[in-house]
């Protein structure tokens, strides 16, 4: 029940699941038809039906021989071109020979983006950190509350720092009007002109950048076939290949490339992201427990569980599937947790004793980047007690309350050290499991409708501000209405007016 795959090992052996069930689940995914989805997507087929898209992110980690058609071309190209551009810029500003507009060295990179334009490049630098030797430090900008990009500037000179705006789409709201706060910044030391130096921007969207007044000279690309939350290896992780170093960077896109190897390579129980799918879908779907907990033995990998909300809930928390039809069964389990061993002080009581069985999802690593053998192995230690804890248990006679049930599920994901080799074969796990998981549901893990309707709102009462009783916020029904006369009275005075940001930066 444990499959090794590099350095990474995935052990299944705690979960409810035995041989036969396993074998009978990996029936079920024959059945569902995992082998012939796989190549759909790999061959380019518009697999995102409601958004019309080929979903291409394995095409970020091909080699430059490697094909990867979608629409009649070979995307690796443009994929192998673009990896270069980044290179060559991130070495530039390391080296000191892409500088801001003073001439001064760039020491700082601010990453404007929200959702997968921010998770997976803040997953990365954090996770990696401490393998950079370029001496420049990410910072990383996602809510449009103001304090936010407030919090992220403080001690930043403008001279020293480039703000890089990612957005696939480059109409995200926050991201906008972020960006557009962190250019008056900029300008405000060194005038419009100087700003735009400092100012890069990483989209799908071309002309939206061009439009923007970004310089050409800064504008990366990704592509409409890359999905957000599946985009970390494209120009999304730019900041943090500029601080980690491209060679980094590229560690981790061939960790990435094993685990697409590993993955095509037959799809029974030796398949570690499909294996994974399927104990999810046991838990889910025939145990019935409703959420699942990430709680990686790595302060590294702190942002993982948020990183995991947004690839797992964002692609499979649907209630339509791919055919058109409502679903009649749970489709993603709620994903939460936080790092060992502060988990245990906190909410791991919960996983022990409630009612309510979570099934755990433990990340380990033999050794530290720090070198510090002793708490390593505390932190380690810590991780083997948790899962055989909730695994066996443990019945004391006449004191319930200090009784376990044991028969907790958790699987463990470890490694000898997080290398960016490994995180990269981490992430393409859960990446490909999700995908697996998608297929069996019979869902499209690739749209997110769901956000939409808020979105809308948002824009309408934005159109429309507050204090004009008139179009759309009129139409708010009474809830609403309550909320936005008690907003008014409290809002206090301001000066600028609470219209929607403008695209242009
Ligand atoms: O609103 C959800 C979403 O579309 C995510 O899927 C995406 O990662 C995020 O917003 C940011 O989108 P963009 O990169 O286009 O700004």
């Amino acid at each position: 029940m444990s499959i090794t795959i590099g350095e990474l090992l995935v052990d299944f052996s705690r979960q409810l699941v035995s041989d036969e069930i396993l074998q009978a689940l990996v029936d079920l995914a024959r059945t569902r038809g995992v082998e012939a989805a796989w190549s759909r997507m790999r061959s380019g087929e518009l697999v995102n039906s409601t958004e019309n898209r080929a979903v291409g992110h394995i095409a970020l980690r091909c080699h430059a021989d490697e094909t990867f058609m979608i629409g009649g071309c070979n995307v690796v190209a443009d994929v192998q071109a673009t990896l270069a551009s980044m290179g060559e810029f991130a070495q530039g500003i390391s080296r000191g020979t892409v500088t801001g507009s003073t001439g001064k060295k760039i020491r700082t990179v601010v990453n404007i983006g929200i959702g997968g334009s921010d998770l997976g490049p803040t997953l990365m630098f954090e996770a990696l950190q401490s393998f950079s030797s370029t001496g420049i430090s990410c910072r990383f900008v996602s809510n449009v509350d103001p304090s936010d990009l407030a919090h992220q500037l403080v001690g930043l000179d403008p001279s020293e720092t480039m703000v890089i705006v990612v957005s696939k789409t480059f109409t995200t709201s926050e991201t906008l009007a972020n960006a557009t706060a962190a250019q008056a910044w900029l300008s405000n030391t060194l005038g419009i002109e100087g700003s735009a130096h400092h100012l890069v921007a990483v989209s799908a969207s071309a002309d939206a950048v061009a439009a923007s007044g970004v310089l050409a000279s800064k504008f990366f690309p990704m592509w409409d076939w890359v999905g957000g939350r599946f985009s970390m290896g494209s120009a999304v992780g730019l900041a943090a290949m500029i601080a980690l170093g491209p060679d980094i960077f590229q560690q981790f896109l061939e960790g990435q490339r094993e685990l697409d190897l590993h993955t095509s390579t037959s799809f029974d129980a030796t398949n570690a992201p499909l294996v994974m799918a399927l104990i999810g879908l046991w838990n889910r779907n025939v145990l019935g427990y409703s959420t699942r907990a990430v709680i990686p033995y790595a302060y590294d990998l702190r942002n993982f569980p948020s990183y995991l909300q947004q690839l797992i809930m964002e692609s499979n928390g649907k209630g339509v599937r791919a055919d058109g039809e409502v679903v009649s069964y749970p489709t993603t389990p709620v994903i939460w947790g936080g790092v060992g061993t502060d988990a245990q002080h906190a909410f791991m009581q919960f996983i022990h004793q409630s009612p309510d069985v979570v099934p755990v999802d433990f990340l380990g690593f033999a050794q530290s980047s720090t070198g510090d053998h002793e708490r390593q192995t505390m932190l380690f230690m810590n991780l083997i007690a948790q899962a055989e804890a909730l695994a066996y248990g443990r019945h004391v006679p006449d004191a319930p309350h200090r009784s376990f049930s044991g028969s907790r599920p958790s699987t463990v994901i470890a490694a000898p050290t997080l290398t960016p080799r490994v995180l990269g074969q981490i992430v393409a796990l859960y990446e490909h499991a999700v995908f697996f998981e998608g297929v069996i549901l019979g869902i499209n893990s690739f749209d997110q409708w769901g956000v939409e309707l808020g979105k809308e709102l948002a824009g309408a009462l934005l159109a429309s501000p507050p204090e004009i009783s008139s179009g759309s916020t009129a139409e708010m029904h009474s809830e609403s209405r309550f909320l936005l006369d008690w907003f008014q009275r409290h809002r206090g005075h301001h000066s600028s007016s609470s219209k929607r940001p403008e695209a242009d930066l």
